[in-house]
């Protein structure tokens, strides 16, 4: 069963899929040589791989994006912030299940401009600007006014971006908000601050490692 009921958003989603599923070759190619060479760290991306990172959708899979939704569901999800927007595919669910839940905000946030400009019009598209806030720009700047009360947090980032990110939406989490985090099995050296972060005690969360295709994040603030 499909989560998402418009037929409309599920040809559109479905579109976008492949066209990042098709892209994901050649970015597995380019890291996979990055790698042999030995000149690649985690701890960032360099002006290279951001280089060719720009035009690539990575896009979120479609079991974690429909798992992202029914949470978004199940919390009634009203205010939700995406950390790391690309060309829209996870916010369009998140959107729709915000739509669904009454209305309320998804915050976006991307800084390549022609992602954000494509992610705007497949908002357009799908009837989904009116639920959907993208910030462009570097997310240390536009993450650091949020208003009310955050439900849910997708972070779909590169990696060194986490921490800096979960840093500045936590002070806004609602007891039982939840924080997903993708590939955190796949990258958990390159994910140590953020574990850092939310397995310190004193922040507030408990979080288990769901066996998603690289591991998939559930994060509670309790
Ligand atoms: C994995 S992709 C997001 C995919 C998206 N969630 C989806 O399912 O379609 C991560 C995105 O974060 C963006 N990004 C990386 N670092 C950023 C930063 N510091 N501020 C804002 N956006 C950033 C990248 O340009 C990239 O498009």
């Amino acid at each position: 069963m499909n989560v998402i009921a418009d037929p409309a958003l599920q040809a559109l989603l479905s579109d976008l899929q492949a066209q990042s599923a098709a892209q994901e070759a050649e970015t597995t190619r380019y890291f996979a040589e990055r790698a042999k060479k030995g000149d690649l760290s985690w701890d960032g991306l360099d002006e290279g791989a951001n280089r060719f990172m720009a035009d690539k959708m990575v896009a979120l899979e479609p079991a974690k994006a429909e798992f992202c939704w029914l949470l978004c569901r199940a919390l009634r999800a009203r205010r939700v912030v995406e950390v790391g927007t690309s060309f829209g595919v996870s916010t369009l669910y998140l959107a729709d299940a915000v739509r669904a839940n009454g209305g309320g905000t998804v915050i976006g946030t991307e800084y390549e401009p022609a992602k954000a400009a494509a992610a705007r019009a497949h908002f357009d598209a799908a009837g989904l600007s009116p639920f959907i806030d993208l910030r462009e720009g570097d997310l240390r700047q536009t993450l650091k006014v949020i208003d009310g009360p955050v439900d849910f947090v997708l972070m779909d980032i590169w990696t060194e971006m986490a921490r800096p990110a979960v840093e500045l939406v936590a002070p806004h989490l609602r007891p039982g908000a939840t924080i997903v985090t993708d590939n955190t099995a796949q990258f958990r050296h390159a994910y140590r601050h953020f574990f850092e972060f939310v397995e310190d005690p004193k922040n507030g969360f408990t979080t288990q490692t769901l066996p998603f295709q690289g591991g998939l994040e559930v994060t509670v603030k309790i």
